[in-house]
């Protein structure tokens, strides 16, 4: 005999089952739309989730038509593609699609003038999505650290190992985010548009308290300073005037997130709660 909470049960479990299918470059070249509709047609997702692209802002700026075509022509041809088989897109986008001049941050609302080739190509990705599929989630996030890939995190991290001295640009103000916690925000998302939520259309969402590379970087070395003996004594605050790099940043890097938290419920985490988890977990994993 199968009892009431057995079968809640029972359903709940297949409800909470998502079945996730991540396709890299080989798989799925987002630059190629005959792939693209071949793998939709091959998988057919309820949900696509573009998380490719050239996210290097320096990168961009040296080949801002390698920046054209992996950020803008491909959600380009996500869109397309996606459009005609009726299946929404959720689209990932940056910060700097704003130039960084309010202090106080920025609303999805605010005009965007993106200082550079990155910022250019993924404001363009933004509008060709808006224009081709109305079913569509923007989602504007900044500063991505996680224990895997290549991120501002791990860089810092192995650098910590080979020098004493350290600098950080302490003039710029932005939200750190972990990859994990977005992927949590993408997931409700995704879960509340399936309950038939009608909320299309650009949100922002960063970690909480604001801060500048200079006090991310601290906060990083601290934490891993529970594992690892660094070699790092000292990280010095730099002015960006001092730190040249071939991408222009913006001054100021702070997404306002109320938008988010009316249409779905969605509150920002504070980034030094996941740093530590984060940390942990590396530590967890690596052998130093
Ligand atoms: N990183 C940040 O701080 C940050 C901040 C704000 C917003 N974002 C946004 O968040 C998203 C993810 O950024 P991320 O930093 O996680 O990026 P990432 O680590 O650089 O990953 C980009 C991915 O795109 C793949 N890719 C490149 N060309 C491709 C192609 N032609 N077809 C299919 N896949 C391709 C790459 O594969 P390979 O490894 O094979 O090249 C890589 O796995 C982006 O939309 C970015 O704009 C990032």
């Amino acid at each position: 005999m199968v009892n009431q909470a057995q079968r809640l049960s029972g359903l709940l479990n297949r409800m909470l089952f998502f079945s996730v299918v991540a396709l890299n470059r080989k798989l799925m070249d987002v630059t190629q739309p005959a792939k693209i509709v071949a793998a939709l047609d091959k998988h057919l997702p309820d949900y696509v989730i573009n998380c490719a692209g050239l996210n290097s802002a320096d990168r961009a700026e040296r080949d801002p038509q390698r920046a054209m075509l992996l950020n803008a022509e491909a959600a380009r041809n996500l869109a397309q593609a996606c459009g005609d088989l009726s299946i929404p897109l959720i689209q990932l986008s940056t910060d700097y699609v704003f130039d960084g001049h309010y202090a106080s941050g920025y609303t999805e609302e605010d005009d965007t003038r993106p200082l550079g080739a990155y910022g250019e190509s993924k404001l363009q990705g933004e509008a060709y999505v808006r224009q081709l599929l109305p079913q569509h989630i923007i989602l504007r996030t900044s500063w991505l650290f996680s224990d895997r890939g290549d991120n501002f995190m791990l860089r810092l991290l192995a650098e910590a190992r080979e020098h004493s001295l350290m600098h950080a640009v302490d003039d710029r103000r932005g939200c750190p985010t972990s990859a994990f916690d977005l992927a949590r925000v993408v997931l409700s998302i995704i879960k509340q548009l399936s309950c038939g939520a009608d909320a299309w259309g650009t949100y922002h969402y960063c970690g909480a308290e604001v801060t500048t590379r200079y006090g991310f970087s601290e906060a990083v070395i601290a934490a891993a300073r529970q594992y690892e003996d660094l070699k790092v004594d000292s990280i010095q605050p730099v002015a960006s005037k001092d730190y040249v790099t071939e991408a222009q940043r913006p001054a100021t890097s702070v997404l306002k997130c109320g938008k988010i938290l009316n249409a779905f419920g969605i509150r920002q985490r504070p980034w030094r709660i996941e740093l530590q988890r984060l940390i942990r977990e590396y530590y967890g994993q690596v052998r130093l």
